[in-house]
């Protein structure tokens, strides 16, 4: 089965083509990712009228490069997918009408995919990674575990109660001038740092779950900032250096906790499968990924990040989820809708807030 797949629910335009053949290892046959960062730098977060223009405007250019570069024709697709939630709802509008065109000028079957389940299926793309496995995804706009029961039963043990873990990054980098994106930053500046100088807090650890909370840490680097302000007239680079490690730290420490206890619930129910997976912008931080890397030891349980280009929003993952759950359901018709919030996991009450990016879920 070849399958072409769209991408648009935030700030980038993607079309990929992915070969999937039952029991067999997926190739990407091209994968195209047009950022809008540029178009949305000047306004200190995605402008969503922008977004949904933009995506409108590349969408086409994307999927005729994806065929060019796949050496393929629209003939030889099988089916076409799209994400059709959660996100911007704009840009998920232009993906979807962009999607219902294409499969009803070649009557080739059309896919709605949920943008979080294209993450959370990323591992069985890159990886041989059997169901059930937990998968922790950490990004600008989403934050949570998710016990993958398979191609479209997720089950969600935990997740952020306010800001996803890249927004806070890119929101403390702001606080202490250091540029965006805000996680690369921090993680260059901490490198020079003393993470013990100032005590951030620990936010939810005092709870037995897998929630997790970066607001609050962010107000505290914020009054540190402000005091250090007030008494000096600035901060000096070491300060900045101290304040990145010092936040840094803190967001290692409780996500290396909160994962522990997710893997303890995910592995109270699969003892036989062994798999942590991330996905998302901030599995690139090296200090978070070397103490995931440790806690998955501890239990030893398989440690899996697929590389950067798949973790981060692309359209392979939307393509290569409709082809797996193609084996589970028929494909949707041309009235399939756009959802701005689609939760994984139904049986779950909806987390609060909505990211910098766009709806949780
Ligand atoms: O997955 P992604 O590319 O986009 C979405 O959010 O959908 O993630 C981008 C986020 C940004 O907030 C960025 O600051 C964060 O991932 N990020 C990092 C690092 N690299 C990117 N956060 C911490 N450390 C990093 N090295
Ligand atoms: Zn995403």
């Amino acid at each position: 089965m070849i399958v072409l797949g769209l991408e648009s629910s935030c700030d980038d335009t993607a079309a990929a083509i992915v070969s999937h053949t039952p029991g067999q290892r997926a190739k990407v046959l091209s994968s195209v990712v047009d950022s809008q960062t540029d178009l949305h730098a000047a306004f200190g977060g995605v402008v969503p009228e922008i977004a949904a223009r933009a995506h409108a405007e590349k969408l086409d250019l994307c999927v005729e490069e994806a065929l060019s570069k796949a050496s393929l024709t629209l003939a030889d697709i099988d089916a076409i997918a799209v994400t059709a939630g959660p996100g911007l709802i704009g840009g998920v509008l232009s993906g979807v009408m962009c999607a219902k065109g294409l499969s009803a000028a070649t009557g080739k079957p059309l896919y709605g995919v949920n943008h979080l389940a294209g993450h959370a299926l990323t591992p069985r793309l890159t990886d041989d990674v059997a169901y059930p496995y937990l998968m922790l995804l950490v990004s600008g706009g989403h934050c949570q575990f998710l016990l993958v029961h398979g191609p479209d039963r997720f089950e969600r043990l935990g997740g952020t109660i306010d800001d996803a873990p890249g927004e806070a990054f890119d929101k403390v980098a702001r606080l202490i001038s250091l540029p965006q994106p805000g996680g690369p930053a921090i993680e260059q500046a901490a490198l020079n740092g003393d993470p013990k100088r100032f005590a951030f807090p620990r936010p939810l650890l005092d709870r037995p779950d897998c929630d997790m909370s970066f607001s609050g840490l962010k107000t505290a680097v914020l009054r540190v900032r402000d005091k250090i302000i007030a008494e000096k007239g600035g901060l000096t680079l070491q300060d900045q250096a101290d304040l990145a490690a010092g936040f840094q730290a803190a967001v290692v420490d409780v996500m290396a906790e909160k994962t522990r206890r997710a893997l303890r619930l995910y592995l109270e129910h699969a003892p036989e499968t062994r798999s942590l997976c991330v996905a998302g912008g901030v599995a690139a931080n090296s200090a978070i990924r070397a103490r995931l890397e440790t806690v998955s030891d501890e239990v030893a349980a398989a440690f899996i990040a697929p590389p950067l280009s798949l973790c981060t929003d692309n359209a392979a993952m939307i393509a290569f989820a409709a082809a797996e759950q193609s084996q589970l359901r028929g494909p949707d018709d041309l009235t399939l809708s756009a959802r701005p919030r689609w939760p994984l996991d139904t049986k779950q009450p909806s987390m609060l807030g909505s990211g910098k990016k766009g709806a949780k879920a």
